[in-house]
């Protein structure tokens, strides 16, 4: 039936009225991934380049979710010096997050889509972080490539990902010089709770 069938939808927060702008926060919300209120969620809504959305029928429900963001500097220094990576080699990089699918739409296979429509359009360099594999395997298959070790988060290993959008995988512009420096500059052991201050923003 067509009021079954996915639309899928992809622009910019604003475009969208008032009611489907707090649909998409609710919806990030039971994602987990961001702690705070509805307004709060909005308000970094409002900050994002792009999003993917899903709903059921041309004007339902809003089921899945996907954002092209710009994070804060000091936000993704940390990110990429938790993987042991000069954050300057990638110093603009926008990153891929608030990936979600509704509780009840989950299994699925809706979560792949919306990440590729996301990953075929970036402006530049974007990166993503994760310690789901459905997402690893999502951001795989969309083209990112994995970058720098695993470092520990609230939930678990959390990853780096990063894609490059003129088809060249991040991974392989570093020289072997940087490849060292890299490894040279690895720190520590992140502490429980960076990964909360990580999931904030
Ligand atoms: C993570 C999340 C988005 C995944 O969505 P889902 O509906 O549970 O999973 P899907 O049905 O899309 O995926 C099921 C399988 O189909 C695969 N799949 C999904 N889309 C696909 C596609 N387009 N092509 C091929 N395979 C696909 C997935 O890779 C997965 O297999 P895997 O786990 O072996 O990798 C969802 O569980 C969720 O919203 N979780 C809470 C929020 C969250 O943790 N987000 C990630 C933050 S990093």
């Amino acid at each position: 039936m067509a009021e079954d069938q996915l639309h899928p939808w992809t622009g910019q927060f604003r475009d969208l009225g008032n009611d489907d702008q707090l649909a998409v926060a609710r919806l990030v919300k039971e994602g987990g991934a961001v702690i705070g209120s509805l307004e709060a969620i909005v308000a970094r809504l409002r900050r994002t380049q792009r999003l993917a959305l899903l709903r059921i029928a041309r004007r339902g429900r809003i089921v899945g979710v996907a954002a092209l963001k710009t994070p804060a500097q000091a936000y993704r220094t940390k990110t990429f010096t938790a993987a042991g990576i000069a954050a300057g080699l990638f110093g603009d990089a926008a990153e891929l997050g608030y990936v979600v699918v509704a509780a009840d739409m989950r299994g699925k296979q809706l979560s792949g889509g919306l990440v590729e429509a996301i990953a075929k359009d970036l402006p530049g360099a974007t990166y993503a972080t994760t310690d789901n594999t459905t997402m690893r395997n999502a951001l795989q298959r969309a083209g990112f490539a994995r970058l720098g070790t695993e470092w520990r988060g609230q939930k678990g290993d959390l990853t780096l990902w990063t894609i490059d959008p003129r088809d060249r995988p991040a991974r392989d512009a570093l020289s072997d010089d940087d490849r060292a420096a890299v490894a040279a500059s690895r720190p520590p052991v992140v502490a429980s709770g960076f990964n909360h201050e990580l999931r904030e923003t």
